[in-house]
């Protein structure tokens, strides 16, 4: 059975300051999603926050960017910001930079990954959400599971995962992609890639010919940028994506395992700063502390004709532990430098944040040397 998967996701009011979506929107969205479950519009949903994102996690069989589950998620977004404004929660309807829908969620604001895929006999699948961060926060975990083998024990030992997989990076200033394979590209893909602000990894795919092949992708990213959709700082993109787990695919626990290290990420306080990517529960996933650090939790499902059979709250285990203090360890460490680079991001990418404004005004009074 075919079936699309898609994760959508907007910052419509914190609760309170930037930190967490309050419990009526998603109450409200809900409502909304039951209703369409009811109509037959998707199959089933499931609402939660993630920090200040409010995220709906929805299946159906109209595919990637239908006009119909993009309509929807916009009338759920549109709906709980009236709720939102009523509260006066900050930031209400922050993320829906237009006045109506026109067909599509591209350029609106909110963010999304949505994969088609061939449900398989049993299809274990990961939602990742992110508050504080941008889309290339996903890169390296994402080339750990799919292309290091000293991470995913799989690529050496299934021979259906040893042809390894390919991977569609997006260059999203230049607005072009390029689709690169593995083993055999490890490096070219390690030269875009590690530039995390510039090219990010937007799909994985089973290599040609390999058992999954034709089935969809294995992974899939959001890669809306905000401040390239608004013109100005409107927050960090605060990615979200799906991966595919087991028989062909990375196991689930090498899906996990590379979220054991806490790399360092851009985002955080103001979206400014480079800090330590937190992997936590459902119900810790609330930035707090310099607005952060950058949080991600990670929820499980098994797919049963399009059933989400779910959630399991994946980071919810003392395994992660040692990797929540360390990135509390991490975060103080960053804290320490204050205003200064490298916890303050370089100056290119400042461009994006409200320094500028600063900057205009201190232009001026420069002498020539
Ligand atoms: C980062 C973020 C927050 C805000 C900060 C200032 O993505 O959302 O760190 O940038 O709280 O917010 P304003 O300018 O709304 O007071
Ligand atoms: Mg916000
Ligand atoms: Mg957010």
């Amino acid at each position: 059975m075919k079936v699309t998967v898609s994760l959508i996701k907007a910052d419509i009011g914190g609760w309170p300051g930037h930190s967490t979506v309050h419990p009526a929107l998603k109450e409200r969205a809900k409502e909304l999603l039951e209703k369409a479950k009811k109509k037959e519009t998707i199959i089933d949903y499931y609402v939660t926050g993630c920090g200040d994102d409010l995220q709906l996690l929805m299946t159906h069989t109209k595919g990637e960017d239908s006009e119909v589950i993009h309509k929807l998620a916009w009338d759920v977004f549109y709906d709980a910001t009236k709720i939102a404004k009523e509260l006066k929660l900050y930031g209400a309807g922050q993320d829906l930079l237009k006045d109506a829908f026109s067909g599509n969620l591209k350029g609106m604001g909110p963010g999304f990954a949505e994969m088609e895929i061939e449900e398989r006999k049993s299809e274990p699948i990961i939602a990742f959400m992110m508050d504080k961060t941008e889309p290339g926060a996903f890169n390296l975990p994402l080339f750990r599971t799919f292309a290091d083998p000293f991470n995913t024990a799989g690529l050496v030992i299934d021979p259906s995962m040893h042809n390894g997989f390919v991977f569609e990076v997006w260059d999203i200033m230049k607005h072009k992609k390029v689709e690169l394979k593995t083993p055999e590209k490890l490096y070219d893909l390690l030269a875009l890639i590690g530039a995390k602000s510039r090219y990010v990894i937007k799909r994985i795919y089973p290599a040609p010919g390999s058992k999954n092949d034709g089935k969809g992708p294995a992974a899939v990213v959001s890669t809306e940028k905000l401040y390239q959709i608004a013109g100005e700082y409107v927050g960090k993109d605060d990615p979200v994506a799906l991966v595919r787990a087991q028989s062909g695919f990375p196991a689930l626990g090498e899906v996990l395992e590379p979220w054991a290290f806490p790399h360092l990420v851009s985002g955080w306080m103001r979206g400014s700063h480079n800090g330590p990517i937190m992997p936590v529960a459902e119900r810790n996933a609330k930035p707090t502390r310099f607005d952060g650090p950058p949080r991600v939790m990670a929820l499980g499902f098994q797919l049963a004709e399009g059933k989400l059979i779910g959630p399991v709250d994946l980071f919810d285990d003392p395994a992660f532990d040692e990797t929540r203090r360390k990135a509390a360890e991490i975060a103080e460490y960053m804290r320490r430098h204050g205003p200064f680079e490298p916890h303050r991001l370089p100056m290119e990418e400042m461009e994006y944040t409200t320094l500028p404004d600063v900057m205009k005004k201190l232009r001026r009074k420069f002498k020539k040397l």
